[in-house]
C-alpha cells in the first residue's frame, strides 16, 4: 500500500527555508558513494590513490600521541597548528597569511555557509557565475538573495558584465567566484580579468570571495596569482584540503580581515562549537612531512590529468561537432555546450531506467549505469569509450549545458586490483543550474 505523509509542520517553518530545494549535491553523493556507480558528476576525489598505509600511520600516531585532545572539543577557530599548515598551503599559490586570520571549518562549504550567514540579509544581492559551485548556490539561498548572474567565457567571468550592472545602479553584497579550474565550468579566470575584478571590486567597496580548491590541481600552464595575493584587504579567501588530501576528514579554512574572521568564529561556533580536534590534527600530521604530501599530489595530479586527456579524447571521438565544450588546464571539470535543439534531461532520463539498480535514482543525476546501461563494475572503460554512452540524442530545445565530472570517477579494476588504463565513461546532465542562471 502506498504511503502518504502529510507534513503537519508545514505552517510552522522559516521563511528561508522556502529557499532550500532539495540539495542536488546531497542526491549525488549519495548515489555517488554507491559501489556499482560511476560518477562523473559531483567532485569526489579519487581517495583510492592516496598512500592508505601512510594514512592510517598518522592516524595511528595522532591517536597514540595526542588522544586526549584529539578526542576533547576544541576553539572555535581552529587548532593553531593546523592554521600554520593552512597558511603553508596557500604560501604554494603566492598567498601570503597570518594563521590569525585563518579560521578552519568543516571544509570550505561551511566556510559558504557561514559567509552567507554573516553578510546576506533577505533580499540582498549577490554576485555569481554563471555557472557557478551549486553547493555555493544552496548555501547562500538559505539566506534568502537575489542571485546576480555574471556570465563566463574562455577568461572566466565576463567582468564587463558586472561593471554594467553596477553601473546600473546594482550593488552586490559580495561577488564569489571560483577563478581557478572552477566548478563546473572548469574554466580560469585569465589574468587580465584578475586585475579587472579586483580593481571593479576594491572602487566599489565590494568584497570578494574567493574559493579555490583546486589551485594546487594544476596540469599544465603557470599558476595564476589569487585574488587574495591582489588584493589582501578586500578578498576573502577559501582553501580546502578535500581535493588535495581528503574531503573526509572535512576540513576547510576562511582567510580573511580579522574583523570578518571574528564573525565567522562565532557564527561556526554558534553552529557546532568547534571542529574535529582528531581529523585537525590527522590534517595537520599529514601536511607536517613535506615529502608525503608533495608525492601524493603529484600523484593526484598525474591520474587526474590522465583522466581529463581521456575524457578530452572521447569527447573528441563521440560528441557531435556542433558540441563545444571547455578545455581545462586543471581540477576536475569540463563544460559541455550541446546544440539549442539538445535536452538533456531527455537524454538521461530513459537511461536512467535502463539496468539500473535502484528505483529511487534521481533521474538528473549522471551515473555510468544511467548513461550506458550497464551497472558498475561490469561497464569496463573500453566499453564505456566505445560511445554507448552517448547514444541516442534527442531533437527537442530545452536544456543545452552539461558539466562532466571526468577526472574523478573511479575505475575499472583489473587483475589484482589494479586500475585499468582507458578512457572515461562520459555521460551529458541536465544543468542544476538553470533556475539560477536563465
Ligand atoms: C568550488 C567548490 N567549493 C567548495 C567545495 C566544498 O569543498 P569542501 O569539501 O572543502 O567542503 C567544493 C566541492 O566540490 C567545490 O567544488
Amino acid at each position: 500500500m502506498a504511503e502518504f505523509s502529510i507534513d503537519r509542520f508545514v505552517d510552522r517553518y522559516a521563511e528561508r527555508t522556502s529557499g532550500m530545494s532539495a540539495s542536488e549535491v546531497r542526491a549525488l553523493f549519495a548515489v555517488a558513494a554507491r559501489p556499482e556507480v560511476v560518477s562523473l558528476a559531483g567532485g569526489m576525489p579519487y581517495v583510492e590513490a592516496l598512500p592508505a598505509r601512510a594514512v592510517l600511520e598518522v592516524a595511528t600516531q595522532v591517536l597514540g600521541e595526542l588522544g586526549p585532545t584529539a578526542l576533547q572539543y576544541g576553539g572555535g577557530q581552529g587548532q593553531l597548528a593546523l592554521r600554520d599548515r593552512a597558511v603553508m598551503l596557500m604560501a604554494e599559490e603566492g598567498v601570503d597569511a597570518d594563521p590569525a586570520d585563518v579560521v578552519i571549518t568543516t571544509g570550505a562549504q561551511q566556510a559558504l555557509d557561514l559567509l552567507g550567514k554573516i553578510f546576506i540579509d533577505p533580499g540582498d544581492m549577490i554576485a555569481v557565475e554563471a555557472p557557478a559551485y551549486v553547493g555555493a548556490l544552496t548555501a547562500f539561498a538559505a539566506y534568502q538573495p537575489r542571485f546576480l548572474t555574471i556570465e563566463l567565457d574562455d577568461e572566466g567571468m565576463i567582468v564587463e558584465q558586472l561593471e554594467r550592472a553596477i553601473v546600473r545602479g546594482e550593488r552586490p553584497t559580495f561577488v564569489y567566484t571560483v577563478p581557478n579550474f572552477g566548478n563546473p565550468a572548469g574554466v580560469t579566470m585569465s589574468g587580465r580579468r584578475r586585475d579587472q575584478l579586483v580593481a571593479l571590486c576594491r572602487e566599489t567597496g565590494i568584497p570578494i570571495i574567493e574559493d579555490n580548491p583546486y589551485g594546487l590541481l594544476r596540469f599544465e600552464g603557470e599558476p595564476l596569482p589569487c585574488l587574495r595575493s591582489l588584493d589582501p584587504r578586500n578578498v576573502i579567501y577559501l582553501g580546502t584540503v578535500s581535493k588535495t588530501f581528503s574531503p573526509g576528514v572535512r576540513v576547510g579554512w576562511a582567510l580573511a580581515d580579522p574583523s570578518v574572521i571574528q564573525r565567522l568564529v562565532l557564527a561556526k561556533e554558534a553552529a557546532d562549537l568547534c571542529g574535529s580536534n582528531l581529523t585537525m590534527l590527522l590534517t595537520e600530521r599529514w601536511f607536517s612531512d613535506d615529502d608525503r604530501w608533495r608525492t601524493a599530489l603529484a600523484g593526484l595530479v598525474d591520474t587526474y590529468r590522465s583522466r581529463r586527456d581521456a575524457m578530452l579524447g572521447a569527447l573528441d571521438e563521440h560528441f557531435p561537432s556542433t558540441a563545444a565544450w571547455t578545455h581545462p588546464s586543471g581540477g576536475f571539470y569540463v563544460w559541455v555546450t550541446l546544440p539549442d535543439w539538445s535536452d538533456t534531461t531527455a537524454m538521461l532520463r530513459p537511461r536512467s531506467s535502463v539496468g539500473s539498480r535502484t528505483s529511487r535514482e534521481p533521474p538528473s543525476i549522471p551515473t555510468a549505469e544511467a548513461a550506458t546501461g550497464c551497472g558498475w563494475p561490469t561497464a569496463t572503460p573500453r566499453k564505456i569509450g566505445s560511445g554507448r554512452a552517448l547514444r541516442g540524442w534527442p531533437r527537442s530545445s530545452r536544456t543545452r549545458n552539461a558539466s562532466i565530472g571526468a577526472f574523478t570517477d573511479h575505475e575499472d579494476r583489473g587483475p589484482g586490483g589494479r586500475p585499468n588504463a582507458g578512457a572515461r565513461c562520459v555521460a551529458p546532465q541536465r544543468s542544476p543550474y538553470d533556475a539560477l542562471t536563465r
